[in-house]
């Protein structure tokens, strides 16, 4: 039986995206085992994969990347957990020594026995062939998964079957934000219970000793609070997911105003930070209300990734008799908190879709799709993601240079800036498929209808299309 090896970590090892190897599966050029990959066949399908580099850092390099080190940080696993991994590890190998010193015991045996008087000397040759000393493709890779083993924990959560990888010290449930899985979860600190899980296989470790929401039976039963514990081994869990902006709670969170610093003339960057034990739960492409102490408001879409929970970004653009834009231009002076109650709004990533992705955003409609996009870099689930942004003068692409940045560290993301207002006939010329793809697109009322309008006329089904109007 050959080693299998998990989606997540097969493609750490050959520094792909989990992505590209189920486009690869799905077109049959990699085959699969109950969704695992052998070493061989995974280094048949990419026979110049550099294996003597560190998979685990070129995909970080690419993370990082992609995430500008945003909330990244390269931490070892403690050493608790590392004694922990290599144990593990050692006692595997202890085992599998032990089968081979017992087959080739057997196979000594059997030697002699053929070499007595008799006619088995054709067997005996054939025995002898067999035994020379093989060439094992896939030992570099093993060796490298190995590695790979003591350095992350391998998750699979029952019963939607995602995954993801638990790296350094961060705690289940950190992890899991990061790999841009929406599970249940609350005060993040161990206090509310909301983050409950079972531990199906495999052992969990706890990191932070407040485990008092649990009951005696739960505990007995294997239920852990993946805010508080870590991945000693990898681990099969039972948890519950968000499946939609309806299983998304309406919360109210005092946030600290971090920072409003400028993105070109118009637009500036609002940077707010939620309290640790109170953070927003939301999806990417939700909106939720500011108020201000005054009383001024607005009603905007996040701009960060809800895998960076605690951080939340809004692009606020100034328009004429918007006083809570004035506001904010003006640096937010005398206001140290602002009030965000949220999430709303169906804007939301299709989860369950395979297909490729097109963003289309116009002006600050940018805000909400750059959530979507660093949150299906999360997933890493999409074979190819397309961003068009429309806007009507060179410095209305005000994060130009990140979509740039995604654009060379991931080779799936391809970034179309355009200054004219029609999208339509770009979109064509690049996707003449247009209709196998989910579109996603979001900008001022009367340009997203008109896109909207267009995209139906053209033929793509409404249940592809996803629409985020916003004030003009
Ligand atoms: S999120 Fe509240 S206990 Fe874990």
């Amino acid at each position: 039986m050959p080693r299998l090896l998990t989606l997540s970590r097969a493609a750490r090892l050959v520094g792909v995206r989990r992505g590209a190897l189920q486009s690869k599966i799905r077109s049959g050029e990699l085959t699969a085992f109950e969704g695992m990959v052998s070493a061989e066949e995974l280094l048949r399908a990419y026979p110049q994969a550099r294996l003597e580099d560190n998979g685990l850092e070129r995909f970080d390099a690419i993370k990082d990347s992609a995430f500008a080190r945003r909330m990244r940080e390269r931490l070892l696993p403690s050493s608790e957990v590392l004694v922990a991994r290599l144990s593990e590890l050692s006692r595997e190998r202890a085992q599998v020594q032990a089968q081979l010193e017992h087959y080739r015991a057997v196979v000594d045996e059997l030697q002699a026995k053929l070499r007595e008087p008799g006619d088995a000397a054709g067997v005996l040759a054939w025995l002898e062939q067999r035994l020379e000393p093989v060439a094992l493709g896939g030992q570099p890779l093993l060796a490298q998964e190995s590695f790979l083993r003591i350095m992350t924990a391998h998750v699979q959560v029952k019963p939607s079957g995602r995954e993801f990888l638990v790296d350094g010290n961060d705690s289940l449930l950190e992890a899991a934000l990061r790999s841009g899985l929406s599970l249940d979860y609350g005060c993040s600190i161990g206090s509310c219970g909301k983050c409950k899980a079972r531990i199906l296989s495999g052992q969990a470790h706890r990191t932070r000793h407040s485990d008092y929401a649990l009951t005696a039976a739960e505990k007995n039963a294997g239920v852990v609070l993946m805010c508080c514990h870590t991945a000693l081994t990898d681990l099969v869990i039972e948890a519950r997911e968000a499946h939609g902006a309806a299983d998304m709670p309406l919360q109210s969170i005092d946030a600290r105003i971090k920072s409003v610093s400028p993105l070109g003339d118009e637009v500036r960057l609002l940077h707010l930070q939620t309290p640790r034990s109170n953070r927003l739960r939301f999806l990417a492409g939700q909106s939720v209300s500011l108020a201000l102490p005054e009383g001024i408001g607005a009603s905007l879409p996040v701009a960060s990734c809800p895998c960076d929970d605690r951080n939340l970004q809004f692009h606020i653009r100034r328009r004429a008799g918007d006083a809570f834009a004035e506001r904010v231009f003006g640096g937010l002076k005398g206001v140290d908190s602002v009030r965000v109650e949220g999430p709303r709004g169906e804007f939301v990533l299709n989860e369950d879709s395979h297909r490729p992705l097109v963003f289309i955003a116009g002006e600050s409609g940018f805000a909400p799709v750059k959530s979507l996009i660093e949150h299906a870099m999360a997933l890493d689930a999409s074979e190819t993601l397309h961003l068009y942004w429309t806007a009507s003068s060179p410095s209305g692409h005000y994060l130009d240079n990140l979509c740039r940045s995604w654009g060379d560290a991931l080779d799936n993301f391809h970034y179309h800036p355009i200054t004219a207002q029609a999208v339509l006939w770009p979109l064509l010329r690049d996707h003449p498929r247009l209709g196998d793809c989910d579109v996603y697109v979001a900008g001022p009322g009367p340009w997203a209808n008109a896109a909207e309008f267009q995209l139906l006329e053209y033929g793509l089904p409404r249940t592809q299309l996803f629409v985020n109007t916003l004030q003009p």
